[in-house]
């Protein structure tokens, strides 16, 4: 078996990825939006799915996360939970369906766990949202905040740039990270932070935190698929390490078929019926 295959073919829970913390094990998440993806994400061995909704900007080309629909972030969690058998599957709620009041944000929660059978959503934001993330949770829905750079607050921001680097700012999410574990999530994503402030959050809690551009003295990581992979061209962030050149591999590949298509070369005599 490969070294990053995991012999453990327990579907993982929350309360594992808890003990994973607690025996200082690292988190490994990765985002999918379709079936075939997530079949070979979970196949590898990851420990948690995210249908993030970063799928706005990956697979529907829209410069934000903000257009994205409750039906279309169940259309995609569907398909990624159908493909998967071991990891954790984690879904965005999307912009507006938990900011407007609690009610609505159970409404929502409860509709994208009975349709799409996920196993635990994320919502971005701390004290702002505590009364809906309680209420949430109090429906028996698992709950991963999201701290830092929040991409749905992106017009609120102005910018994509690194969060929390004043003092003021850094207090604020460390207060918040407390809040949403007093709360009962059962993780925290920080996004875009100094390393340093990320890694004490991760001390402070007791539960895990998994970091995104955090520095490694976090819980675990998360990275877009597309991303890592080099499917996307242009998006170059310090803290973005591409393991593939897929943009390449495809790029030929497709340009090969073209050219047999057009000299005739396929499909050959074993190519038909
Ligand atoms: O939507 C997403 O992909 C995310 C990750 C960047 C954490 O929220």
């Amino acid at each position: 078996m490969s070294g990053y295959l995991v012999e453990d073919t327990r579907k993982v829970t929350t309360h594992r990825l808890l003990q994973m913390k607690q025996e200082g094990k690292k988190i490994a998440m990765l985002t999918a939006y379709d079936y075939t993806t997530a079949q070979i994400v979970d196949g590898a061995g990851m420990d948690v799915i995210l249908v993030g909704d970063s799928a706005s900007n990956v697979m529907a080309g829209n410069m934000t996360t903000l257009p994205m629909t409750l039906d279309q972030m169940i259309y995609h969690a569907k398909a990624v939970v159908r493909a998967t058998k071991r990891a954790l599957v984690v879904c965005d709620m999307p912009f507006g369906t938990y900011q407007v009041n609690a009610t609505e944000g159970v409404e929502n929660a409860v509709r994208i766990m009975k349709e799409s059978h996920c196993d635990a959503l994320k919502l971005e934001g701390g004290v702002e949202i505590i009364e809906t993330v309680k209420r949430i949770l109090a429906a028996g829905i698992p709950i991963m905040g999201h701290l830092g750079l929040t991409p749905q607050s992106i017009n609120k921001f102005g910018t994509y740039t690194v969060r929390a680097r004043e003092e003021a700012e850094a207090a604020k999410l460390i207060s918040d990270a407390h809040a949403l574990e007093d709360a009962g999530c059962f993780a925290v994503t920080l996004e875009k932070i100094p390393a340093a402030l990320a890694e004490r959050v991760a001390s402070e809690l007791r539960i895990p935190v998994i970091g995104i551009g955090a520095g490694g003295k976090v819980d675990g990581q998360v990275l877009v698929v597309a991303d890592m992979l080099g499917m996307t061209k242009g998006f170059t962030p310090k803290f973005l390490r591409r393991y593939a050149d897929l943009s390449t591999v495809m790029t030929d590949a497709i340009g090969h078929y073209i050219e047999d298509v057009k000299n005739g070369d396929f499909p050959n005599e074993t190519e038909q019926y």
